[in-house]
């Protein structure tokens, strides 16, 4: 019997998406796996996918029909380039392997040449979801050649998210060719950088609900909640919104308070950072986050910070629980000895400048992310259509959120859009809470809150606001140490100060 497409890995990634596409009709799935039980359990737990299960790579180019399609779904890094290797030795020219792993696009761009020659297309495919996602609708960013993806599109379509957009009868397949040869994980890349900052993001949010405003995690899962019923709504918050309000079974303290406060990281978000830093894009925020996981880890570090006199917000150590866990939507907590209770009448007010504070920090996150994406597809020579990458983000991804709406009717709005700053309505939406910005960052501070992601989202909204920021001074010590020269305000050209002379200026 044929199978219409193969599954290579079957962890949980691999076999979920292998269910998604041996749910769609007459569609016929094998699956291989280095370990084979753990390929036979697979098919053995799901009898309604009806997967053929292959014991060698031969057996499985076997089982296709040509033209053969293989979805890679394994680890990113050597397990990749074996299978890869493993499977190109049993293709044939006109076959098409693809990677559905996180792999960096460098990989991608590498494996696809090592690849030419065979007549073996290489597709890189940036698949985000998780494992529900995977099973249920992910959101696809595709890589690879245009006549590769006219093949892959009628597999993936079918088994992508679907966005439900309003005015639009049928919904939007999250699932787009974004360009050439690694376009689909330098996009996946970003989205996880974004995800990376707006995680950050919602994270110092709730510090400053709870160590500022003195909330309990069950009052501001019920704050959050709230704000997932309006330009917020997101699946990070819906998510953070639930774990907030979960009791750990064993101490019944707040969840979020037995979990150690160390966070990891896979290296998809450091990535965008350093591609940022590679490509001169600004993504502070997004690095900031990344930043923020290191410093999370840093334990010998964070032992002697703990030392260092000065304000550390409202906390409670946790030994003396949560007094408020129970606490409702308005859920003050009680003042701690020498704390000050923020006055009932002030609270929903200071709640709502860390709501437009968060919004500013999301817009900018997306701003530094979407410019990275133009960058990188100019350094590569892709042509990424930014707007339609905003909507196949717009469901199944982790990312996705209802600001993406308005991400996409900005691309719309003007074609050839350069930042998404350019878009008048986004940057009035950003002028208009900067204030909040602003205050919500200043009490952090003020407070010893730490708040790296909202305070360099707020740097960078006012690096770029600023009419001269501070490049003239590192200028003038460049040029001073190190001859490296200076323009001038007032005239076209490149000049150099005899600082070690005269001081007088020449004209190079
Ligand atoms: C997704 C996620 C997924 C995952 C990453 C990031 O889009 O489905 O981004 O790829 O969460 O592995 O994980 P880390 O936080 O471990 O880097």
């Amino acid at each position: 019997m044929n199978a219409d497409v193969a599954v290579i890995g079957t962890g949980v990634m691999g076999s979920n998406l292998a269910r998604n596409l041996a749910r769609q009709p007459e569609t016929r799935v094998a699956i291989y796996d280095l370990d084979v039980d753990r390929a036979r359990a697979v098919a053995a737990a799901h009898p309604e996918a009806g997967f053929l299960v292959a014991e060698t790579p031969a057996a499985l180019a076997q089982m296709l029909s040509t033209p053969r399609v293989a979805i890679l779904m394994v680890n990113a890094g050597p397990a990749t380039d074996a299978a890869i290797a493993d499977i190109a030795a049993v293709f044939e020219p006109g076959d098409i392997i693809v990677d559905g792993g996180n792999s960096l696009f460098t990989d991608t761009i590498v494996r696809g040449e090592q690849l030419e020659g065979t007549g073996i297309e290489f597709v890189g495919v940036g698949i985000s979801g998780g494992e529900v996602g995977a099973l249920l609708g992910p959101s696809m960013m595709v890589g690879g050649s245009e006549a590769a993806w006219q093949r892959l599109r009628p597999l993936l379509t079918p088994i992508a998210a679907r966005a439900e957009v309003a005015g639009l009868e049928a919904p939007v397949p999250c699932v787009a060719h974004i360009g050439t040869d690694g376009a689909g994980h330098f996009a996946k890349m970003v989205h996880n950088g974004i995800e990376y900052a707006d995680m950050q993001l919602i994270a110092e949010a709730c510090r400053i609900l709870r160590d500022d405003l003195g909330l309990s995690p069950a009052a501001i899962s019920a704050v959050l909640t709230e704000w997932n019923a309006g330009e917020l709504e997101s699946y990070l918050i819906e998510v953070t919104a639930e774990v907030l309000a979960h009791t750990d079974a064993a101490t019944g303290l707040p969840f979020v308070d037995i979990v150690a406060d160390a966070a990891g990281a896979k290296g998809t978000g450091a990535w965008t950072a350093k591609v940022g830093l590679d490509l001169g894009v600004p993504v502070p925020t997004i690095a900031e986050a990344v930043f923020a996981r290191s410093l999370s880890q840093a334990g010998a570090l964070r032992a002697l910070g703990a030392d260092i006199p000065g304000p550390v917000g409202n906390t409670e150590p946790l030994s003396t629980g949560d007094r408020n866990a129970a606490g409702g939507p308005t859920g003050e907590r009680a003042a701690a000895d020498g704390d000050d209770p923020v006055a009932p009448d002030r609270l929903g007010e200071r709640i709502e400048t860390v709501r437009q504070a968060l919004f500013a920090g999301k817009i900018l996150a997306y701003v530094q992310g979407f410019d990275e994406i133009a960058a990188g597809a100019q350094a590569y020579g892709w042509d990424v259509d930014l707007g339609e990458l905003a909507s196949i983000w717009r469901a199944g991804c982790i990312i996705r959120a209802r600001v993406l709406d308005r991400i996409v009717a900005a691309y719309d709005r003007q074609e050839g859009l350069g930042s998404l700053l350019a878009d008048d309505e986004l940057r009035a939406e950003v002028g208009q809470a900067q204030g909040a910005l602003r205050s919500a960052v200043g009490a952090a501070i003020g407070q010893g809150i730490p708040v790296p992601a909202l305070s360099s989202a707020l740097a960078y909204l006012d690096g770029i606001r600023a009419p001269r920021a501070t490049a003239a001074i590192i200028q003038a010590q460049r040029d001073f140490f190190g001859s490296h020269t200076y323009g001038r305000v007032d005239r076209p050209g490149i000049f150099h100060t005899l600082w070690s002379g005269d001081r007088s200026e020449v004209e190079l």
